[in-house]
C-alpha cells in the first residue's frame, strides 16, 4: 500500500531532543529545524551547561534572535541536572512557561557531560521534587565506567539504574532519550505510562556496520552508539507501532567537520537538515508511513502535556541530493547522508 503513496501531509511535527549550540553554529543550524518543526526540546549541554532558569531564558532569547524573521518556531528549554541543582530551581522550572524539563547526563557519558551526575542515588531527593512538581526528567541512559563495553552501556544502565528510578518514582514523568536497543524498547513498553522515549533517525536507519565496516566513518559515531541490526529492527517496530510512548527526537548534534574527522572524533550526528525526510525513509522501509504522524506530531506533545500543533507539513516523493557540507564563515558541518540521495522531500510547511 505504501508503494502508492507519493505525497504525505501531516500535522506540523516537533523535535523532542535537539542540540543547537550557540553563536555562529546556532545561526546555521536553527533554520533547518525551524523549517519543519513547530517546537523543539533544546538540550542544555553547552559549555558551561545551562543549569538555571535564568540562563535558560537568556539562551532562549539567543535562539529566538537567530531564527529567520518570519519563523514561529518555539524553543522549549531544559536545564542540566547536576549534584548542585537545588529544589528551589525545580520549583522555578515547574512555574516557568518556557523551561520544560531537566536533563540527566551521567558524568562523562557523552559530549559536554563533565558536569553531569556522578552518583545518581545522591540526586534521588531531586527526582522526588520533580515528581512532586510534575517536572519531566529526560535521561541519557548509559553507564560510564570504563570497564563496561560501549555496546552494553545502555542495557546496563537500564538494569542497574533506570529500573530502580522508575520503581521509586512511579509518578515522575521520564523520557528515556535516544533508545538504541531491543532491551530498551522492551523496558519502555513494560513501564507505566509516565515513561516515554525518543528515537533518532540514525538509530532507525543504520546499524553499527555504518561506523565500522569498510573503514571508520566518523559521521555515524554518536552516543549511545549504533547497535546490531536486530536492535535497529526493534526500534523500527517500536517507532512504527503507533504506541504513544515512542516519539520523535532527532538528537541532531552539530559538530565542526574537523572535530568529527579527527584522531579522536567527537560524538554526534547532524540530522536537522533533513530530519523529517530521514524519518520518512525509515517509516517507508517498514511499510508504515501511516504511522509517521502520530510518532512525529502527536505522541510527544501529548506526553509533555502541550497542545498539538495546528499547522501542517507536506512531504513528496522526490529525489534530491544532500549537500556534502553546510557552511558558514566559521563552521563546516557534515550532515547525515552527506552527498547521498534522499527520496522524500519537504515541499511545504505551514505553522497553523
Ligand atoms: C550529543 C552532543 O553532541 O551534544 N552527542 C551525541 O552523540 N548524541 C550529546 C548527546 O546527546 O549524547
Ligand atoms: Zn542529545
Amino acid at each position: 500500500m505504501d508503494k502508492l503513496i507519493d505525497k504525505l501531509t501531516i500535522a506540523l511535527p516537533d523535535d523532542w531532543h535537539l542540540h543547537v549550540r550557540t553563536g555562529s553554529i546556532l545561526k546555521t543550524v536553527i533554520r533547518h529545524s525551524a523549517r519543519q518543526f513547530g517546537r523543539a526540546i533544546i538540550m542544555p549541554n553547552l559549555k558551561p551547561p545551562i543549569t538555571s532558569v535564568e540562563q535558560a531564558l537568556l539562551y532562549r532569547n539567543e535562539i529566538l534572535a537567530a531564527l529567520p524573521a518570519d519563523s514561529a518556531f518555539q524553543p522549549l528549554m531544559t536545564l542540566y541536572l547536576t549534584g548542585n541543582t537545588s529544589s528551589e530551581e525545580i520549583q522555578k522550572v515547574a512555574e516557568s512557561e518556557h523551561v520544560h524539563a531537566f536533563k540527566l547526563y551521567p558524568a562523562g557519558a557523552t559530549t559536554n557531560s563533565d558536569a553531569g551526575v556522578g552518583n545518581i542515588e545522591a540526586v534521588y531527593p531531586l527526582f522526588a521534587a520533580m515528581e512532586k512538581h510534575g517536572v519531566p526528567l529526560l535521561i541519557h541512559g548509559e553507564v560510564t565506567n570504563a570497564e563496561y563495553d560501549i555496546f552494553d552501556r545502555e542495557k546496563i544502565f537500564i538494569d542497574s539504574q533506570l529500573s530502580q528510578i522508575t520503581q521509586q518514582f512511579p509518578a515522575l514523568r521520564i523520557v528515556a532519550e535516544h533508545l538504541t536497543t531491543l532491551e530498551a524498547v522492551q523496558f519502555v513498553e513494560a513501564a507505566n505510562d509516565n515513561v516515554g522515549a525518543t528515537i533518532t533517525p540514525q538509530h532507525l536507519l543504520y546499524n553499527r556496520n555504518a561506523i565500522l565496516a569498510g573503514g571508520i566513518r566518523p559521521h555515524f559515531y554518536c552516543l549511545p552508539i549504533l547497535k546490531r541490526e536486530h536492535h535497529r529492527q526493534a526500534l523500527l517496530k517500536a517507532a512504527t507501532s503507533g504506541n504513544p510512548k515512542f516519539f520523535l527526537g532527532t538528537d541532531s548534534a552539530p559538530h565542526p567537520t574537523s572535530l568529527k574527522e579527527n584522531a579522536c572524533g567527537c560524538a554526534g550526528c547532524y540530522s536537522a537538515h533533513a530530519a523529517l525526510e530521514l524519518y520518512a525513509e525509515a517509516f517507508e522501509q517498514a511499510g508504515a508511513l501511516d504511522k509517521l504522524e502520530g510518532f512525529a506530531s502527536f505522541h510527544g506533545a501529548d506526553f509533555y502535556r502541550l497542545p498539538r500543533n495546528t499547522g501542517t507539513i507536506t512531504l513528496e516523493k522526490n529525489s534530491w541530493s544532500v549537500p556534502a557540507q553546510y557552511e558558514d564563515t566559521d563552521n563546516r558541518i557534515t550532515p547525515l547522508k552527506a552527498g547521498e540521495q534522499l527520496h522524500w522531500q519537504l515541499t511545504a510547511a505551514c505553522n497553523g
